[in-house]
């Protein structure tokens, strides 16, 4: 038997069909035959060289982790996107005694070397073939600089803008973050890793990462099994189940135990109940952050606690190769857990083709400052992606779209910046590449010289705020010259021109990995700076840049109009011009609620319902409320106005659904404007009583519809049984009989209700 598995694994790697096929039993058995057979021949010290995940960098040189390679001491390389370097790296590999490949990781965020908008931003679409069109270049161009894997997509819910992160994310709701977590993975992956364009995602960070107590950076997470079942645990289920082959763990801790050694969350969950059979991967340094979490005593105690509660791969330390031998020796752990993870690794890289050709894509003479830097086909799909990701958030007197005839005042200290356009998580684009705002409005006006530009002001005149920005190069410039000199020049700008647009917001750097805050408006500097454009008595349009929720009020009330562009990534500038001049009628939605100010925070649309909601009849002030704001955002998730309006009605096939039927809901929608436009009708649902309290709202579906004016057209949704389903009082997954409100809208706002029961 063997020796016919062995002659037909020769036959099938050499004729390339092999890794193309799906996996059928006698592929599976061929696979098993293989990886077997390797395990049988490598020594500790090599397994646990194929669990280390190295970077080149600080006392690491490139030579240093050559030898370090061929000497079979690492198995995967991140952060190198050097192509003759990999190639090199990949060359000495394979001088290995095992000849086993590497495999080669980046972040890839929200695009490799053309640059999509951040994630909050990609998510604002909400449009299934934006994300998708976002990940499959990614992909396309990461492996074509010879990547094979990836740390995306990051799908924590984030509910509270304080935290740097929520940039990377696609918002607070579970629903739609899936989606788009799904999405991800399957245009990234592709339907086979042989695939050469298949990129292997790694959804993260497993888990609870966004939940971090008051948006502080690594701070630890608390939270009920349900809510975590519910809501927070969903999205990262939903990218696993769509195929996503790695896992990477979040650097927190999850009800007291951190995610890196935390055996229920990646063992009993993740392998046990979500049958996850890929590899999980520890974070940056994490398995010797479980010393100072206080779950471990010492290195080697930090690696057995890792390796028992179920990381396969450790990112960035030595401690694995160093411990990993001598606690199997000890009797600390068994060589079979050892085994088990370098099966999930050698598996992987065996999927990816990486056996049958170890070079995949790699090409040492490719020139990487211009091989992706000015793909044209790349660039028109970001330019689409990222005015599709702008929401238009006021529009009084319809003063937008814009003629491309005004006098324009361009004012501000992002209007012309290139490297905040283009995000955190960017480290593969180039700056250089991108369209500011100033140059996409040059662009798209017939005489540019109608356009004036000032910087107005800095950012901020916190000189602590540059300093902690530019701690690892200069990236936000600080400008000199008196603050009140360079308000008084744009002020002579805007009063010569028709309209002033402003643009202001945060520096990439602000809305990054270890970029919390505890303040959300505007800084000072640039509250001055609007102030002084509003006297000027012209219309203000308010262009944001920022990479999460901003408490926006008093500016709300200043601007004409305002929009919210996120960072939009290389061709940010070009599509924001395409939204100012009505080339594109916005279609954006939010994906996360924008409070008012940061007491409210968490503020997100799918809460439960009180005892004493707001307005119970004969309780006085005794309702929950603060008596100092809303309880309500200022802009609530899913909002967006368009350039048109929209009417909306819906109808329910049933009122009643058996446990086999099915509710179709069918929805009107009728452009009521003048231009064409695109809505995204949201659908939401309550289950009104349960056995546990339910949310006010959850989203359960979402379309997207374009009309020409004046015209109608329909879309429908399906409500099944099983989206009815919740986590019971007795943590079982059901659905119960009883009475369900559907919602259809715009926004999560929406009171437009329909009824059905679901019977017994
Ligand atoms: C740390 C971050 O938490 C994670 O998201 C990222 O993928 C790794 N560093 C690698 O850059």
């Amino acid at each position: 038997m063997m020796k016919k598995v062995a002659i037909y694994l020769f036959f099938l790697i050499f004729s390339g069909h092999l890794f193309a096929q799906e996996p059928n039993s006698e592929v599976k058995e061929i696979k098993k035959v293989f990886i077997d057979n390797l395990l049988s021949k490598m020594t500790l010290q090599e397994k646990a060289g194929q669990l280390r995940l190295i970077s080149v960098g600080g006392d690491l040189t490139l030579d240093k982790v050559l030898d370090k390679i061929e000497a079979g001491e690492i198995g995967g390389i991140f952060n190198t996107v050097v192509e003759p370097d990999l190639s090199q790296m990949q060359e000495r590999a394979l001088k290995s005694r095992n000849k086993i490949p590497l495999f080669f990781g980046f972040d890839i965020i929200h695009g490799h070397r053309t640059i999509f908008p951040i994630n909050l931003g990609i998510a604002s679409t909400w449009d299934r073939s934006a994300i998708a069109k976002a990940a499959e270049v990614s992909a396309d161009e990461a492996t074509s600089d010879g990547l094979n894997i990836t740390w995306a997509p990051m799908v924590d819910i984030t509910r509270d803008p304080r935290w740097g992160r929520v940039s990377e994310g696609f918002g607070e709701d579970p629903y739609l973050t899936s989606e788009a977590g799904r999405i991800f993975v399957e245009k990234m992956q592709k339907q086979s890793l042989a695939d050469k364009k298949s990129l292997v995602t790694s959804v993260k960070h497993f888990a609870l990462y966004g939940a971090v107590e008051a948006g502080r950076e690594y701070n630890s997470t608390d939270m009920s099994e349900r809510k975590m079942f519910q809501e927070y645990l969903v999205p990262y289920k939903a990218a696993i189940d769509a195929g996503s082959r790695a896992v990477m763990v979040s650097l927190v801790s999850v009800n007291g135990i951190p995610a890196t050694g935390n055996h229920w969350l990646l063992t009993e969950v993740l392998r046990n109940q979500w049958h996850f059979d890929g590899v999980v991967v520890s974070d940056h340094g994490a398995i010797r952050e479980l010393i100072n979490h206080g779950v471990a005593s010492d290195p080697k105690d930090a690696v057995r606690v890792a390796i028992k509660a179920g990381i396969d791969i450790s990112m960035n330390d030595e401690y694995f190769l160093q411990f990993l031998p001598e606690l199997v020796e000890e009797g600390a752990i068994t060589e079979d857990e050892i085994n088990q993870a370098c099966r999930h690794v050698l598996e992987l890289k065996y999927d990816m083709g990486l056996f049958s050709d170890p070079n995949r894509n790699l090409d040492p003479k490719l020139d990487i400052d211009t091989m992706f830097a000015d793909n044209r086909l790349h660039r028109e799909e970001a330019r689409d992606v990222a005015r599709r990701s702008i929401v238009l958030l006021k529009n009084e007197n319809e003063i937008l779209p814009l003629a491309k005839n005004k006098k324009i005042a361009v004012i501000g200290p992002l209007a012309d910046s290139k490297r905040d356009i283009l995000g955190s998580w960017s480290g593969a684009g180039r700056a250089n590449l991108a369209v500011t705002p100033l140059e996409g409005i040059k662009n798209a006006v017939k005489n540019p010289e109608s356009i004036s530009y000032a910087f107005g002001a800095n950012l901020s005149d916190d000189k602590n705020l540059y300093r902690f920005l530019n701690l690892y190069g200069e990236t936000t410039k600080f400008d000199n010259r008196p603050a009140d000199k360079m308000i008084a020049e744009a002020m002579k700008i805007a009063k010569k021109a028709d309209i002033v647009i402003a643009f202001v917001g945060e520096a990439e750097g602000m809305a990054h990995e270890s970029s919390s805050r505890t303040e959300l408006s505007l800084q000072a500097t640039q509250k001055q700076l609007i102030k002084a454009m509003k006297k000027t008595g012209k219309p203000l349009v308010i262009v944001l840049m920022n990479g999460r929720p901003l408490t926006l009020s008093e500016e709300y009330a200043q601007a004409d109009a305002m929009l919210e562009t996120w960072f939009l990534g290389t061709e940010g500038g070009n599509a924001i011009a395409d939204v100012l001049f009505g080339d594109y009628n916005p279609s954006g939605k939010l994906p996360m609620s924008f409070p008012y100010n940061v007491g409210q925070i968490p503020v997100y649309y799918s809460h439960l319902n009180t005892g004493r909601p707001r307005g119970t009849e004969n309780m006085g002030k005794y309702t929950t409320s603060y008596f100092d704001s809303p309880n309500e955002p200022l802009f609530p998730f899913g909002f967006g106005l368009s350039y048109t309006n929209f009417a909306m009605d819906f109808s329910l096939s049933s009122t009643k659904m058996n446990r086999d039927g099915e509710i179709i809901v069918t929805v009107n929608v009728e452009n009521t404007g003048n231009r064409e436009g695109m809505q995204t009708v949201q659908l939401y649902l309550q289950d009104v009583t349960a056995s546990v309290s339910r949310p006010v709202k959850e989203l359960i579906g979402f379309d997207n519809i374009t009309l020409k004016p004046h015209t109608k057209g329909q879309v429908k949704f399906v409500i099944k049984y099983d989206m009815l389903k919740f986590w019971n009082n007795k943590m079982q997954y059901v659905a119960e009989p009883g009475k369900f409100n559907v919602y259809i809208g715009s926004d999560s706002t929406t009171q437009d209700k329909q009824t059905f029961t679901l019977l017994d």
